[in-house]
Protein backbone atom coordinates (compact mmCIF):
# COMPACT_ATOMS: atom_id res chain seq x y z
CA UNK A 1 0.00 0.00 0.00
CA UNK A 2 0.90 3.45 -0.73
CA UNK A 3 -0.89 6.25 -0.22
CA UNK A 4 0.40 9.78 -0.40
CA UNK A 5 -2.55 12.78 0.73
CA UNK A 6 -1.08 16.08 -0.10
CA UNK A 7 -2.28 19.05 1.66
CA UNK A 8 -2.03 23.14 2.32
CA UNK A 9 -0.61 24.23 5.07
CA UNK A 10 -1.52 28.46 4.87
CA UNK A 11 -4.39 29.51 3.15
CA UNK A 12 -4.81 27.97 0.01
CA UNK A 13 -3.01 29.08 -3.04
CA UNK A 14 0.13 27.55 -1.92
CA UNK A 15 1.30 25.46 -5.11
CA UNK A 16 -0.49 21.81 -4.50
CA UNK A 17 -1.46 21.77 -8.40
CA UNK A 18 2.36 22.06 -9.25
CA UNK A 19 3.56 19.14 -6.55
CA UNK A 20 0.71 17.03 -6.88
CA UNK A 21 1.28 16.92 -11.27
CA UNK A 22 4.92 16.18 -10.38
CA UNK A 23 4.05 13.34 -8.24
CA UNK A 24 1.77 11.82 -10.58
CA UNK A 25 4.12 12.22 -13.09
CA UNK A 26 7.36 10.50 -10.82
CA UNK A 27 4.94 8.05 -8.72
CA UNK A 28 2.79 7.05 -11.63
CA UNK A 29 -0.19 6.53 -8.68
CA UNK A 30 -3.21 4.31 -10.04
CA UNK A 31 -5.34 6.92 -8.87
CA UNK A 32 -5.58 10.28 -8.31
CA UNK A 33 -8.16 11.57 -5.97
CA UNK A 34 -9.83 14.32 -5.14
CA UNK A 35 -11.19 15.60 -1.68
CA UNK A 36 -11.60 18.89 -0.50
CA UNK A 37 -14.29 21.82 -0.75
CA UNK A 38 -15.20 22.59 -4.26
CA UNK A 39 -15.21 24.77 -7.47
CA UNK A 40 -14.16 27.28 -5.40
CA UNK A 41 -10.26 25.75 -5.69
CA UNK A 42 -7.84 26.67 -8.54
CA UNK A 43 -4.67 24.44 -8.93
CA UNK A 44 -2.65 26.46 -12.04
CA UNK A 45 -0.10 23.36 -13.67
CA UNK A 46 2.32 24.31 -16.66
CA UNK A 47 4.09 21.52 -18.33
CA UNK A 48 6.50 22.15 -20.50
CA UNK A 49 4.34 24.59 -23.28
CA UNK A 50 1.26 25.02 -21.68
CA UNK A 51 -0.28 26.51 -18.66
CA UNK A 52 -3.62 24.37 -17.53
CA UNK A 53 -6.53 25.85 -14.70
CA UNK A 54 -8.52 23.34 -12.34
CA UNK A 55 -11.08 24.26 -9.97
CA UNK A 56 -12.58 20.23 -10.62
CA UNK A 57 -10.59 17.65 -11.79
CA UNK A 58 -7.59 16.62 -10.03
CA UNK A 59 -4.61 17.83 -10.34
CA UNK A 60 -2.80 15.37 -10.88
CA UNK A 61 -4.28 14.51 -14.87
CA UNK A 62 -1.36 15.40 -16.81
CA UNK A 63 -0.78 11.37 -15.70
CA UNK A 64 -2.64 10.02 -18.30
CA UNK A 65 -2.32 6.47 -17.08
CA UNK A 66 -3.93 7.83 -14.08
CA UNK A 67 -7.64 7.43 -13.00
CA UNK A 68 -8.98 10.84 -11.79
CA UNK A 69 -11.49 10.39 -9.32
CA UNK A 70 -13.56 12.91 -6.60
CA UNK A 71 -14.93 11.47 -3.78
CA UNK A 72 -18.25 11.99 -2.07
CA UNK A 73 -16.95 14.93 0.62
CA UNK A 74 -16.99 17.16 -2.38
CA UNK A 75 -19.65 19.22 -4.19
CA UNK A 76 -19.55 19.48 -7.78
CA UNK A 77 -20.71 21.89 -10.35
CA UNK A 78 -21.55 20.02 -13.08
CA UNK A 79 -21.05 22.79 -15.64
CA UNK A 80 -17.68 23.67 -14.56
CA UNK A 81 -17.06 19.59 -14.45
CA UNK A 82 -18.12 18.87 -17.80
CA UNK A 83 -15.87 22.21 -19.15
CA UNK A 84 -12.83 20.44 -18.00
CA UNK A 85 -13.37 16.77 -19.19
CA UNK A 86 -13.67 18.56 -22.55
CA UNK A 87 -10.97 20.23 -22.42
CA UNK A 88 -8.45 17.86 -21.10
CA UNK A 89 -9.93 15.20 -22.95
CA UNK A 90 -10.44 12.83 -20.06
CA UNK A 91 -14.00 11.26 -20.01
CA UNK A 92 -12.88 7.93 -19.79
CA UNK A 93 -11.09 7.97 -16.95
CA UNK A 94 -12.87 10.78 -14.80
CA UNK A 95 -14.68 8.84 -12.06
CA UNK A 96 -16.97 10.97 -9.55
CA UNK A 97 -18.83 9.16 -6.94
CA UNK A 98 -22.69 8.83 -6.65
CA UNK A 99 -22.99 10.55 -3.34
CA UNK A 100 -21.04 14.07 -4.34
CA UNK A 101 -22.78 16.78 -3.99
CA UNK A 102 -24.21 19.56 -6.76
CA UNK A 103 -23.78 22.64 -7.13
CA UNK A 104 -27.03 24.31 -8.68
CA UNK A 105 -28.08 28.21 -9.71
CA UNK A 106 -29.49 28.68 -6.65
CA UNK A 107 -26.16 28.49 -5.12
CA UNK A 108 -23.82 30.01 -7.07
CA UNK A 109 -26.55 33.39 -6.61
CA UNK A 110 -26.68 32.96 -2.85
CA UNK A 111 -22.47 33.04 -2.77
CA UNK A 112 -21.84 36.02 -5.39
CA UNK A 113 -23.61 38.43 -3.09
CA UNK A 114 -24.68 39.50 -0.03
CA UNK A 115 -22.87 38.44 3.08
CA UNK A 116 -20.79 35.85 1.85
CA UNK A 117 -19.46 37.40 -0.71
CA UNK A 118 -19.42 40.74 0.78
CA UNK A 119 -18.26 39.83 4.89
CA UNK A 120 -16.35 36.41 4.40
CA UNK A 121 -14.87 37.15 0.69
CA UNK A 122 -16.25 34.08 -0.69
CA UNK A 123 -15.43 33.12 -4.25
CA UNK A 124 -18.74 32.83 -5.63
CA UNK A 125 -18.62 29.24 -6.63
CA UNK A 126 -21.60 27.96 -4.58
CA UNK A 127 -19.96 26.05 -2.33
CA UNK A 128 -20.33 27.37 0.67
CA UNK A 129 -24.28 27.24 0.36
CA UNK A 130 -24.32 24.17 -1.18
CA UNK A 131 -22.73 22.47 1.99
CA UNK A 132 -25.01 24.03 4.18
CA UNK A 133 -27.71 22.31 1.96
CA UNK A 134 -25.84 19.20 2.13
CA UNK A 135 -26.03 19.79 6.40
CA UNK A 136 -29.74 20.06 5.99
CA UNK A 137 -30.32 17.10 3.41
CA UNK A 138 -31.90 18.69 0.81
CA UNK A 139 -28.70 18.83 -1.62
CA UNK A 140 -29.12 16.93 -4.87
CA UNK A 141 -26.38 14.59 -5.10
CA UNK A 142 -24.31 13.13 -8.38
CA UNK A 143 -26.68 10.05 -8.61
CA UNK A 144 -29.34 12.53 -9.80
CA UNK A 145 -27.93 14.17 -12.35
CA UNK A 146 -29.05 13.04 -15.93
CA UNK A 147 -25.38 14.34 -17.56
CA UNK A 148 -23.44 12.72 -14.80
CA UNK A 149 -24.31 9.39 -15.37
CA UNK A 150 -21.50 8.38 -17.61
CA UNK A 151 -18.94 9.37 -14.69
CA UNK A 152 -20.78 7.81 -11.42
CA UNK A 153 -18.55 5.25 -9.56
CA UNK A 154 -18.28 4.23 -6.17
CA UNK A 155 -15.28 6.14 -5.70
CA UNK A 156 -14.82 5.12 -2.12
CA UNK A 157 -14.47 1.55 -2.95
CA UNK A 158 -12.60 2.08 -6.00
CA UNK A 159 -9.84 3.72 -3.73
CA UNK A 160 -10.25 1.30 -0.88
CA UNK A 161 -9.93 -1.68 -3.60
CA UNK A 162 -6.37 -0.07 -4.82
CA UNK A 163 -4.97 0.45 -1.66
CA UNK A 164 -5.85 -3.71 -0.85
CA UNK A 165 -4.10 -4.34 -3.58
CA UNK A 166 -0.77 -2.17 -2.93
CA UNK A 167 -1.61 -0.03 -5.73
CA UNK A 168 -0.38 3.89 -5.35
CA UNK A 169 -3.14 6.28 -4.49
CA UNK A 170 -2.59 10.36 -4.86
CA UNK A 171 -4.67 12.35 -2.68
CA UNK A 172 -5.16 15.40 -3.42
CA UNK A 173 -6.56 18.11 -0.57
CA UNK A 174 -7.90 21.47 -1.99
CA UNK A 175 -7.71 25.24 0.17
CA UNK A 176 -5.40 25.20 3.22
CA UNK A 177 -5.05 24.26 6.76
CA UNK A 178 -5.85 28.13 8.19
CA UNK A 179 -9.09 27.57 5.73
CA UNK A 180 -10.54 24.98 7.33
CA UNK A 181 -14.01 25.54 9.05
CA UNK A 182 -12.74 23.69 12.29
CA UNK A 183 -8.85 24.90 12.40
CA UNK A 184 -8.57 28.26 10.40
CA UNK A 185 -9.35 31.88 11.16
CA UNK A 186 -13.37 31.19 11.46
CA UNK A 187 -15.17 32.80 10.12
CA UNK A 188 -13.24 33.50 7.32
CA UNK A 189 -12.70 29.98 6.54
CA UNK A 190 -14.27 27.77 3.81
CA UNK A 191 -17.07 25.93 4.34
CA UNK A 192 -15.73 22.49 5.61
CA UNK A 193 -12.64 20.81 7.06
CA UNK A 194 -9.59 20.92 5.06
CA UNK A 195 -6.82 19.34 7.20
CA UNK A 196 -5.81 15.72 6.30
CA UNK A 197 -7.92 13.85 8.09
CA UNK A 198 -11.07 16.03 6.92
CA UNK A 199 -9.72 15.12 3.27
CA UNK A 200 -9.42 11.77 4.19
CA UNK A 201 -12.92 11.49 5.39
CA UNK A 202 -14.36 13.10 1.84
CA UNK A 203 -12.76 10.33 0.22
CA UNK A 204 -13.90 7.35 2.45
CA UNK A 205 -9.92 6.40 3.45
CA UNK A 206 -9.64 5.51 7.33
CA UNK A 207 -6.91 6.61 9.25
CA UNK A 208 -4.71 3.70 9.17
CA UNK A 209 -5.30 3.97 5.74
CA UNK A 210 -2.15 6.84 4.57
CA UNK A 211 1.57 6.40 4.40
CA UNK A 212 2.37 9.96 3.85
CA UNK A 213 1.16 13.33 4.67
CA UNK A 214 3.16 16.19 2.56
CA UNK A 215 1.61 19.31 3.47
CA UNK A 216 2.63 22.18 1.23
CA UNK A 217 4.15 25.59 2.03
CA UNK A 218 5.05 28.54 -0.48
CA UNK A 219 8.24 30.07 0.63
CA UNK A 220 5.97 33.29 1.64
CA UNK A 221 2.53 33.31 2.71
CA UNK A 222 -0.72 34.81 0.72
CA UNK A 223 -4.19 35.09 1.51
CA UNK A 224 -7.75 36.00 -0.74
CA UNK A 225 -10.48 37.40 0.54
CA UNK A 226 -11.11 38.53 4.44
CA UNK A 227 -9.43 37.53 7.59
CA UNK A 228 -6.43 37.76 9.73
CA UNK A 229 -2.90 37.40 7.89
CA UNK A 230 -0.25 38.33 10.16
CA UNK A 231 2.43 40.96 9.37
CA UNK A 232 0.90 41.45 5.99
CA UNK A 233 2.85 43.58 3.86
CA UNK A 234 1.33 46.58 2.27
CA UNK A 235 0.00 46.26 -1.43
CA UNK A 236 3.42 47.90 -2.75
CA UNK A 237 6.23 46.30 -0.68
CA UNK A 238 4.26 42.94 -2.11
CA UNK A 239 4.63 44.39 -5.98
CA UNK A 240 8.19 45.22 -4.67
CA UNK A 241 9.08 41.82 -3.84
CA UNK A 242 7.88 40.26 -6.83
CA UNK A 243 5.20 38.59 -4.46
CA UNK A 244 2.36 39.99 -6.18
CA UNK A 245 -0.40 37.42 -7.34
CA UNK A 246 -3.88 37.13 -8.77
CA UNK A 247 -6.49 34.33 -7.66
CA UNK A 248 -6.61 31.25 -10.17
CA UNK A 249 -10.97 31.24 -9.72
CA UNK A 250 -11.53 34.71 -8.47
CA UNK A 251 -9.00 37.04 -10.25
CA UNK A 252 -8.53 38.97 -7.07
CA UNK A 253 -4.87 40.20 -5.36
CA UNK A 254 -3.54 38.13 -3.24
CA UNK A 255 -2.55 39.74 0.24
CA UNK A 256 1.23 38.44 1.96
CA UNK A 257 3.46 38.17 4.48
CA UNK A 258 6.68 36.76 4.90
CA UNK A 259 6.77 32.67 5.58
CA UNK A 260 5.32 32.10 8.92
CA UNK A 261 7.08 29.77 10.70
CA UNK A 262 4.84 29.71 13.87
CA UNK A 263 2.07 28.73 11.56
CA UNK A 264 3.86 26.12 9.83
CA UNK A 265 4.38 24.51 12.87
CA UNK A 266 0.74 24.39 13.38
CA UNK A 267 -0.13 22.94 10.11
CA UNK A 268 2.42 20.24 10.21
CA UNK A 269 0.65 19.56 13.97
CA UNK A 270 -3.04 19.31 12.42
CA UNK A 271 -1.89 17.19 9.78
CA UNK A 272 0.35 14.91 11.25
CA UNK A 273 2.69 15.94 8.34
CA UNK A 274 5.71 13.41 7.39
CA UNK A 275 7.36 15.62 4.48
CA UNK A 276 6.77 19.06 3.76
CA UNK A 277 6.31 20.39 -0.05
CA UNK A 278 8.19 23.52 -0.17
CA UNK A 279 7.01 25.98 -3.48
CA UNK A 280 8.19 29.42 -5.65
CA UNK A 281 11.56 29.44 -3.67
CA UNK A 282 12.94 30.89 -6.92
CA UNK A 283 10.51 34.04 -5.85
CA UNK A 284 12.31 34.54 -2.65
CA UNK A 285 15.88 33.54 -4.30
CA UNK A 286 15.95 34.45 -7.86
CA UNK A 287 19.16 32.71 -8.16
CA UNK A 288 17.67 29.25 -7.30
CA UNK A 289 15.45 29.43 -10.29
CA UNK A 290 14.75 26.24 -12.36
CA UNK A 291 17.38 23.99 -9.91
CA UNK A 292 17.25 20.12 -9.79
CA UNK A 293 19.66 19.61 -6.75
CA UNK A 294 20.04 21.18 -3.48
CA UNK A 295 24.03 21.47 -3.87
CA UNK A 296 22.85 23.92 -6.13
CA UNK A 297 20.92 26.15 -3.94
CA UNK A 298 22.28 29.49 -3.10
CA UNK A 299 23.50 29.33 1.21
CA UNK A 300 20.57 31.86 1.85
CA UNK A 301 18.17 29.74 0.08
CA UNK A 302 19.70 26.18 1.79
CA UNK A 303 19.45 27.89 5.55
CA UNK A 304 16.16 29.02 4.55
CA UNK A 305 15.26 25.33 4.14
CA UNK A 306 16.99 24.10 7.27
CA UNK A 307 15.34 26.83 9.57
CA UNK A 308 12.08 25.28 8.38
CA UNK A 309 12.92 21.89 9.44
CA UNK A 310 14.67 22.84 12.55
CA UNK A 311 11.49 24.73 13.25
CA UNK A 312 8.86 22.06 12.60
CA UNK A 313 11.09 18.83 12.88
CA UNK A 314 9.99 17.39 9.30
CA UNK A 315 11.95 17.00 6.06
CA UNK A 316 11.29 19.44 3.17
CA UNK A 317 11.43 16.22 0.61
CA UNK A 318 9.99 18.39 -2.49
CA UNK A 319 11.12 22.04 -3.35
CA UNK A 320 9.55 24.16 -6.17
CA UNK A 321 12.18 26.12 -8.03
CA UNK A 322 9.92 27.60 -10.81
CA UNK A 323 6.27 27.32 -12.63
CA UNK A 324 6.83 24.16 -14.69
CA UNK A 325 6.37 20.88 -13.75
CA UNK A 326 9.66 20.13 -13.60
CA UNK A 327 11.24 22.76 -11.96
CA UNK A 328 11.60 20.73 -8.61
CA UNK A 329 14.45 19.02 -6.25
CA UNK A 330 13.10 15.71 -5.12
CA UNK A 331 14.85 14.62 -1.88
CA UNK A 332 12.70 12.20 -1.31
P1 LIG B 1 -15.51 30.00 -0.06
O1 LIG B 1 -14.73 28.74 0.15
O2 LIG B 1 -15.72 30.31 -1.52
O3 LIG B 1 -16.74 30.07 0.76
O4 LIG B 1 -14.58 31.20 0.47
C1 LIG B 1 -14.26 31.33 1.86
C2 LIG B 1 -12.84 31.89 2.03
O5 LIG B 1 -11.90 30.90 1.61
C3 LIG B 1 -12.54 33.12 1.18
O6 LIG B 1 -11.63 33.94 1.89
C4 LIG B 1 -11.87 32.54 -0.06
O7 LIG B 1 -11.04 33.46 -0.70
C5 LIG B 1 -11.07 31.39 0.56
N1 LIG B 1 -10.83 30.30 -0.38
C6 LIG B 1 -11.71 29.35 -0.77
N2 LIG B 1 -11.12 28.49 -1.61
C7 LIG B 1 -9.86 28.90 -1.76
C8 LIG B 1 -8.74 28.40 -2.49
O8 LIG B 1 -8.80 27.37 -3.19
N3 LIG B 1 -7.59 29.10 -2.38
C9 LIG B 1 -7.49 30.20 -1.60
N4 LIG B 1 -8.48 30.69 -0.90
C10 LIG B 1 -9.66 30.05 -0.97
MG1 LIG C 1 -5.65 28.32 -5.84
Amino acid sequence: MASIIVVGGFFGDEGKGKIISYLAQKDKPAIVVRGGAGPNAGHTIQDDSKKYKVRMLPSGFLNKEAKLMIGPGVVINPDVLHKEIAEFDVAKRTFIDFNCGIIEKTHTEADSAGRLREKIGSTGSGTGPANADRAMRTLRLAKEIDSLKPYLADVTGEVNLALEHDRTVLVEGTQGTFLSLWHGTYPFVTSKDVTASGICADIGIGPKNVDDVMVVFKSYVTRVGEGLLENELDAKEVVRRGWSEVGTVTGRQRRAAEFDFKLAKRAIMLNSATQIGLTKLDVLFPDCAHKNSFEALSDQAKSFITKIEDATDVPVTLIGTGAGVNDIIDLR
